[in-house]
């Protein structure tokens, strides 16, 4: 169930169709910008580093299991909403509609999309860790055996360029689910919009997003009592050391995750215990007692804030799904019908 960031391309040549195997590669991270930004975000005044760089194989496998806490209310209320409005969403898709995921993970919820959609044509997801996306497409394949699969491992923080041109038949939907967006900052949210708005022209966006409510949920979510939210977030640390080689000692650094009323967001941050230095690649880092690293934000939104946004981005704001308790929300938001220029 993960919903990992990752997506964008940079193809020059759009092929409209390439092999039911092929995959499309282009934009995927390359390992030396984890060390650049890490260097540049250790040289800050507040440390930080981009979430994307949370999603190795176990920082995945860690944000699979944080999906499945109690605490943890984003993923279940956003598949009870998706199980609940499906038929209704894939109305306004209309037949042969194609799906485009930003981040695509596992490839779980569109199935309850795919499944009450009228002859779906062809899905493509867009991810940077191509291993697992190639074997959850190849599965996605074996159960919908007349949809074109066509995976396309890119980095989505990136410029996006989708080699397929949109279907002459019905429309292209895009699909975000997971309010990843709430870990971009306003403007990049506003950027990744204007993307969509683009890409998805004569379609619309499918976007999924956590909504503003009680601080004590809200801390509670980010703050488990299993901890399995701290081993994710150490988890950047883990991984700087197994893959450029740093010296973090894990235990130096405490988790703490709080509610950011003024900004709506809640930061995630690595907090040292002790004064320290690290070493990365040949240069020393220094750590006061109490500095942090800011691993991450994941805001919270009103509808209302998210449909104007969405208006600045070119979008035209259509239905709105919640759940009963409104913790969570899917907002359908059409794209222009021509290109802007
Ligand atoms: C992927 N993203 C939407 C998650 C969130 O809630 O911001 C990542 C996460 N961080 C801590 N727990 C989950």
């Amino acid at each position: 169930m993960k919903d990992n960031l990752a997506f964008a391309a940079h193809r020059a040549d759009p092929l409209d169709d390439i092999a039911a195997n092929e995959v499309d590669t282009d934009g995927a991270a390359a390992p030396s910008s984890f060390l650049n930004d890490l260097q540049a975000g250790l040289a800050r005044s507040q440390k930080s580093i981009s979430p994307k760089y949370f999603y190795d194989e176990q920082g995945s496998t860690l944000f699979d299991r944080i999906c499945t806490l109690p605490e943890y209310y984003p993923t279940r209320t956003e598949l009870g909403i998706l199980q609940t409005h499906a038929h209704d969403m894939a109305a306004h898709m209309g037949i042969h509609a194609e799906i485009v995921e930003f981040g695509a993970g596992s490839l779980h919820k569109v199935r309850l999309l795919l499944d009450a959609m009228e002859q779906p044509r062809r899905y493509i997801p867009i991810d940077i860790s191509g291993d697992y996306l190639n074997v959850c497409a190849q599965s996605l394949r074996q159960a919908y055996p007349s949809l074109d699969v066509q995976p396309h491992i890119a980095d989505f923080t990136k410029e996006i360029v989708l080699a397929q041109q949109a279907p002459a038949l019905g429309r292209r939907v895009g699909f975000f689910p997971g309010s990843t967006l709430g870990n971009f900052e306003p403007g990049e949210a506003l950027r990744f919009l204007r993307q969509c708005a683009r890409v998805l022209t004569g379609g619309a966006l499918l976007l999924g997003a956590d909504l503003v409510k009680s601080p004590a949920v809200l801390h509670a979510a980010y703050n488990d009592r299993l901890g399995v939210t701290a081993d994710f977030n150490r988890n950047i640390l883990a991984r700087a050391n197994r893959e450029l080689g740093a010296n973090f000692q894990l235990h130096q650094f405490a988790h703490s995750a709080f509610y950011n009323a003024a900004v709506q967001r809640i930061e995630m941050h690595l907090m040292s215990t002790c004064r320290q230095a690290v070493q990365v690649a040949g240069n020393a880092y220094t750590f006061a007692e109490g500095e942090t690293l800011h691993t991450e934000n994941s805001y919270k939104f009103t509808v209302d804030g998210l449909q104007q946004l969405a208006v600045q981005a070119g979008l035209t704001p259509g239905p709105v799904w919640t759940d009963p308790a409104r913790q969570f929300c899917l907002l359908w938001l059409d794209a222009p019908a021509h290109h802007a220029g």
